[in-house]
């Protein structure tokens, strides 16, 4: 069984599109084995109860400065021993101690094609408002490993969403969310747990 810890900032609508897969056994060989927020009152903590998960939550704001917040979150981590660590929306830069000491066991979701839309200050509705100024015709999501760059990890699978005339922000992420984010994500960590894929140079290949 894959030890899955998940890393949430908001809603955690894409936590409860893995809870609910794990539930109905699309996705298989995980236990899901905490959730931490870095905000004390989101939603996400609740869908984790709810599911019998054991939910923290850990502020920069609690803390003098970004290093202890960045120790203490990896000592937080660290005591749900995971195997995988699944960014759901977490808007916190993760550390690069951490990185490295999971190494090709973190994975994100973007709300977009990488690489368009991504990198630093490109995150949740924000990504939606530039691929709409920018008048593309197709965005989409996209679920990665994480590196020491932004959104710059080997990328496990991406899907195509189309951009309506009329669409707002709001409209096209929760297209995206309901087309592409909440299937890829839960189908990424069935892959992993499974053993279907590997990094090879960089590159996500299916064994
Ligand atoms: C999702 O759209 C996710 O792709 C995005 O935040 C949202 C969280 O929603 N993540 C990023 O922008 C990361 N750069 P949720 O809390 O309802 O899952």
């Amino acid at each position: 069984m894959l030890r899955v810890m998940v890393l949430v900032s908001g809603g955690g609508t894409n936590l409860q599109a893995i809870i609910d897969a794990v539930e109905a056994g699309s996705v298989t060989n995980v236990k899901l084995v905490g959730v931490l927020s870095n905000n004390k009152t989101v939603k996400s903590l609740e869908r984790a109860r709810n599911a019998g998960i054991p939910a923290v939550s850990l502020s920069p704001k609690d803390f003098a400065d970004r290093a202890s917040f960045n120790d203490a979150l990896l000592a937080k981590v660290d005591e749900f021993e995971p195997d995988l660590i699944v960014l759901a929306g977490f808007l916190v830069a993760i550390p690069e101690a951490m990185v490295h000491k999971y190494s090709n066991r973190i994975i994100n979701i973007h709300p977009s094609l990488i690489p368009s839309f991504c990198g630093v200050g490109y995150y949740g509705l924000k990504v939606h408002e530039k691929a709409l100024e920018r008048g593309v015709k197709v965005t989409g999501a996209t679920v990665h490993f994480v590196n020491e760059g932004m959104d710059e990890g080997p990328i496990i699978a991406q899907k195509a969403v189309a951009v309506e005339e009329d669409d707002t922000a709001e409209v096209l992420q929760r297209r995206v969310m309901e087309q592409a984010e909440w299937i890829l994500l839960p189908k990424a960590i069935d892959d992993i747990a499974n053993d279907r894929i590997q990094v090879v140079d960089g590159k996500v290949l299916k064994k």
